[in-house]
């Protein structure tokens, strides 16, 4: 059978658990480490099954005269748990926030985000860039033209006869029955020559395009020319300008040497050699390498005098005016700049060959 508590013994087990709780406060409430864990141990003292509120539940059974002051007990416990856990939780606030402004903004330790892939210069544009660049420093001016060209301006005014195999359907791409694909960059001479009065000097940078193809020639390929137009232009001019050109673009000290060629434009006309950049054996006291076929020498490009004739046919007296030309392919520049094997690598557009230079 069960006894009803003696109400003395009910006041004192109460008394006995609240200051049992009001003595574990402190360090419960110190032991949350979060907000979560603090809410969580707030509601076992005072949610519907808390401990707390087990004990106003006995109220019940307390005598009447005794209520008041355990009634009074169970408050001040009551507000001592909140006023606790309300400290608590600003010390909790406080401390995020403090961690927040002190803490470094981000990760520092962290690997970097990989850059997306970002465009590069092709080797053609680069070599072309610099090009034209020295030649702009010596004064020329860039002078543009048309890649599809009326055979007058690509051919005939250049001295070519009608014959001559270059002109031939084996060897240039015809658009139509008098306009091709230009084969060279100097029907830009001849653009220039037309439209405007000497004293003149120009570089034209362009696509060309013959009926070729091997490791060393490509259908499409880009040149520059220059060409200069004054008074008393001779070869030492020209020659000047090619060992200035060949200093900057090669480095101080670069052999330079005209060997005589033709080209029907030109005259006297010449193939520019310089002294190979791979074994630097121009001066032929050692057999060179295999790209310089053991001569020590590399050609670059052709140049001359432009010819009397041409002058003339452009509408420029050669009684007056004399001028020199030179032109040279950029793949083949840029091939030996980087030691390029093959020409293809450079139309295949694969980005890890670009990215090299
Ligand atoms: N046009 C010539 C070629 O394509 C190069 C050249 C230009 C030669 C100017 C002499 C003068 O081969």
């Amino acid at each position: 059978m069960s006894e009803k508590p003696n109400p003395t013994e009910l006041s004192e087990g109460i008394d006995r658990a609240l200051e049992a709780l009001r003595e574990g406060l402190d360090a419960r409430f110190a032991s949350a480490a979060t907000e979560q864990a603090l809410r969580d141990e707030n509601a076992k003292l005072l949610g519907k099954k808390g401990e707390l509120t087990a004990v106003l539940k006995q109220m019940g059974a307390v005598p009447a005269d005794a209520r008041r002051a355990i009634g009074e007990k169970v408050n001040a416990v009551k507000q001592q748990v909140e006023a606790t856990f309300a400290a608590r939780l600003a010390e909790l606030h406080r401390a995020a926030r403090q961690a927040e402004l002190t803490a470094p903004p981000f990760d520092l330790t962290l690997p970097g985000r990989a850059p997306a892939p970002l465009g590069h210069a092709h080797p053609i544009s680069i070599v072309r860039d610099e090009v034209v660049a020295i030649f702009r420093g010596l004064g020329f001016g860039v002078f543009d033209g048309p890649e599809v060209e009326h055979e007058e301006n690509n051919f005939t005014l250049l001295g070519f006869p009608p014959d001559h195999p270059a002109t031939d359907m084996q060897d240039s791409f015809w658009t139509t029955s008098n306009h091709l694909l230009r084969t060279h960059t100097s029907n830009i001479q001849v653009r220039a020559m037309k439209a405007l009065e000497p004293p003149m000097a120009f570089i034209a940078p362009g696509a060309v395009y013959r009926r070729d193809d091997d490791a060393t020639h490509s259908p499409v390929f880009h040149q520059i020319e220059a060409f200069l137009i004054d008074r008393g232009v001779s070869l030492a001019h020209l020659k000047g300008v090619l060992a200035e050109f060949a200093e900057r673009l090669y480095g101080p000290g670069t052999p330079v040497r005209l060997r005589p060629s033709y080209f029907p434009f030109v005259e006297p006309g010449a193939e520019v050699d310089i002294g190979c950049v791979f074994c630097k054996q121009a001066d032929g006291t050692r057999p060179g390498c295999s790209l310089c076929k053991h001569t020590g020498w590399i050609e670059i490009l052709g140049c001359g005098l432009i010819h009397p004739v041409v002058l003339e046919g452009c509408g420029i007296d050669p009684e007056q005016w004399s001028g020199f030309a030179l032109g040279m392919g950029i793949e083949r520049i840029a091939m030996l700049r980087y030691g390029i094997p093959n020409i293809k690598l450079m139309f295949e557009g694969d980005p890890r060959f670009v990215a090299q230079f």
